[in-house]
C-alpha cells in the first residue's frame, strides 16, 4: 500500500507546529499542511520576515533554529491555513495536536483532561473525510482515548472507509524542541496489533526513519503508548520535586544540594541530568499530565496511587511559596512598597511560553504583599505578563496590576533603584549580566534571591550582593564550619 504522501496537522501550537515543520523540513516528497481555528496564530506562523532582519521575528512559537526552517519549508512543501476541512479531506495522514488542558468545571475539574478539543478534531475527521486515513494522537491524552476515537470516527464516518488510530506521543521539551525533534531519545508509535493498525504504524515509522535511526523507534500497543507520555513526565516531575525536598534540607542544614545532586547523579541507576533544585517547575505538560493520572488513578480505584503522584505536586507548590516567602523574611519581614526587581518570566530560559510559570505565581505572591515589582524577560510579550498576573474575575485588576507592576525593557532597567533582585528564570545573560554595575544602583542592602542558580554567589557576595540561592545556606557565618 502507498506511503504517506500528505500530512495535516490539527493544532497549530508548542507541538503541532514545530513537530510538523521538522517533518516537512526532513520529507520534501511529503506536503505538510499545519491547521488551526485560531486564525491569529494561523496569521502569526505565515508572517512576513522582519524587514531590518530578514528573518521571521513574529512567529507564535518561539524556539531556537525553528524560525529558519520555517523559512526555508513554508510555501514549499509546508503550509499554515484555517482551512481545517480542507486539509483534512486532501491529508492521507492527521496529526491531532490540539489542547488537552485540565478541565476547570464539571465532573472531574482541577484534575481530569478536558477532552473536547479531542473529540471536536475527531468529529471533524469523520464529518470530511471521503478516503481512509491513518490518525494519530500527538496531544497528551489519558489513557484508552484511541477507544473513544474510534467509536466516535465508526459511528459518523462515510462508509467504506477505514480509520487507522496510533498514538505517537511528543517527547519534546520547550526550549529545545527542534534539537530533540531531529535527534530524538526516542520515537514512540502504539498502534492496535491488528494487521491493519501495525501496517499504519509501519507506514508512520517510515516517515520518522527519514532522519531517526529505526532502533530509536520504538512501537507498543496503544495503551502502553498512551500511558507512557503521562508516566514520563509524571517521572520527570517527581525527580524535580525529590531535589526540592532535599533543597529544604540543605538550606536548615548547610548541605549543599548541587553537591548533594552531584553525587547522587554519578549513580549510573540514577543519572545526573534533571536534578537541578529550583524554585519549582513550570510549564503547560508537567502539572497537567500528573492531575490527568491522579484523576486517572482515583477512577480506577486505586487513591494510593493517585496519593503518591499528587505529592508531586504539592510539593512543587511548596517549593515556589517557601521560596517567595524566604525573600520576605529575610527582607526584615515586610517587602510592602519595596521595588523588586523579577528577572525572567517564562517558565524556563528560551521558550517565551509562561504557561504555569512559577515567576506568574511568584509575581502574584508579591503583589499580595504590596511590592512595587519590575518584570524583565528576554521573550515574554508584556500583555501575556499583565494577563498572568491578574486575578480573572476581579473587577479593575488590571488597573492595579499596572501600577504595580512595570515592565522593563531590560535587566539592568529593571534592577536601577530595586531593594532586592529575584531571578524566576534560567536565562543564560542573567549569568554574565554588569553585577557590579546593577549593584551600585540598588538601594542597600541589596539582596539578590537567585531560584534557579544560574549566578556565581561567591563573585556577587564579593561585590556586596546579600546573596539566597536554592538549596545551599545563606551566608557563610562560621567559616570554620563552612
Ligand atoms: P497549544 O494550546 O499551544 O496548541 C493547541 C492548538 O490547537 C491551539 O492553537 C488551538 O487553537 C488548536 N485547536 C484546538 N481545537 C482545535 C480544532 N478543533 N481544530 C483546529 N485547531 C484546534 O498546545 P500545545 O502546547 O501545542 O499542546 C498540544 C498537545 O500536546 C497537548 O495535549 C499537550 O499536552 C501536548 N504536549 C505539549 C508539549 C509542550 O511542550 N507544549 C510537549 C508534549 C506534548
Amino acid at each position: 500500500s502507498s506511503p504517506v504522501r500528505r500530512i495535516c496537522c490539527i493544532g497549530a501550537g508548542y507541538v503541532g507546529g514545530p513537530t510538523c515543520t521538522v517533518i516537512a523540513s526532513k520529507c520534501p516528497d511529503i506536503t505538510v499542511t499545519i491547521v488551526d481555528i485560531n486564525p491569529v496564530r494561523i496569521a502569526a506562523w505565515n508572517s512576513p520576515p522582519n524587514p531590518k532582519t530578514g528573518k521571521l521575528d513574529d512567529l507564535p512559537v518561539y524556539e531556537p533554529g525553528l524560525a529558519d526552517i520555517v523559512q526555508t519549508c513554508r510555501g514549499r512543501n509546508l503550509f499554515f491555513s484555517t482551512e481545517v476541512d480542507k486539509a483534512i479531506h486532501e491529508a492521507d495522514l492527521i496529526f491531532v495536536s490540539v489542547n488537552t488542558p485540565t478541565k476547570t468545571s464539571g465532573i472531574g475539574a482541577g484534575y481530569a483532561a478536558d477532552m473536547h478539543y479531542v473529540e471536536s478534531s475527531t468529529r471533524r475527521i469523520a464529518e470530511v473525510s471521503t478516503s481512509s486515513k491513518i490518525i494519530v494522537e500527538k496531544s497528551t491524552v489519558p489513557c484508552r482515548t484511541a477507544a473513544s476515537m474510534r467509536q466516535v470516527l465508526e459511528a459518523n464516518a462515510k462508509p467504506g472507509l477505514q480509520f487507522d488510530i496510533l498514538s505517537n506521543p511528543e517527547f519534546l521539551a520547550e526550549g529545545t524542541a527542534i534539537t530533540d525533534l531531529e535527534n530524538p531519545d526516542r520515537v514512540l508509535i502504539g498502534s492496535l496489533p491488528t494487521p491493519e493498525g501495525q501496517l499504519a504504524a509501519r507506514k508512520l515509522q517510515d516517515v520518522y526513519a527519514r532522519w531517526v535511526e529505526r532502533k530509536r523507534i520504538y512501537t507498543t500497543g496503544l495503551w502502553s503508548s498512551e500511558l507512557s507520555k503521562l508516566a514520563a513526565n509524571a517521572m520527570l516531575a517527581q525527580r524535580i520535586s525529590s531535589i526540592n525536598a532535599m533543597a529544604a534540607i540543605c538550606e536548615a542544614t548547610g548541605a549543599d544540594v548541587t553537591e548533594v545532586a552531584h553525587a547522587c547523579g554519578l549513580d549510573k541507576r540514577i543519572g545526573p541530568n534533571f536534578l537541578r533544585a529550583s524554585i519549582g517547575f513550570g510549564g503547560s505538560c508537567f502539572q497537567k499530565d500528573i492531575l490527568n493520572l491522579v484523576y486517572l488513578s482515583e477512577s480506577l480505584g486505586l487513591p494510593k496511587v493517585a496519593a503518591y503522584w499528587k505529592q508531586v505536586i504539592e510539593m512543587n507548590e511548596y517549593s515556589k511559596e517557601r521560596f517567595a516567602r524566604k525573600v520576605v523574611s529575610t527582607m526584615f519581614n515586610t517587602i510592602t512598597q519595596k521595588r523588586v526587581a523579577l528577572l525572567g518570566f517564562a517558565f524556563k530560559k528560551d521558550t517565551g511560553d509562561t504557561r504555569e510559570s512559577p515567576a506568574a505565581t511568584i509575581c502574584k505572591l508579591f503583589r499580595q504583599e504590596r511590592a512595587q515589582i519590575t518584570v524583565y524577560d528576554p521573550k515574554v510579550p508584556h500583555h501575556q505578563i499583565y494577563l498572568d498576573i491578574t486575578e480573572p474575575g476581579v473587577i479593575d485588576d488590571t488597573e492595579a496590576a499596572k501600577k504595580q507592576v512595570q515592565i522593563a525593557n531590560s535587566a539592568v532597567e529593571a534592577c536601577a533603584g530595586a531593594e532586592a533582585v529575584v531571578i524566576a528564570t534560567e536565562w543564560d545573560e542573567f549569568k554574565t549580566l554588569d553585577w557590579e554595575a546593577i549593584h551600585a544602583s540598588m538601594k542597600k542592602p541589596a539582596f539578590l534571591f537567585d531560584g534557579r542558580n544560574v549566578v556565581d554567589a561567591k563573585t556577587l557576595r564579593k561585590i556586596g550582593f546579600r546573596v539566597h540561592t536554592v538549596g545551599r545556606g545563606p551566608e557563610i557565618v562560621d567559616p570554620v564550619w563552612a
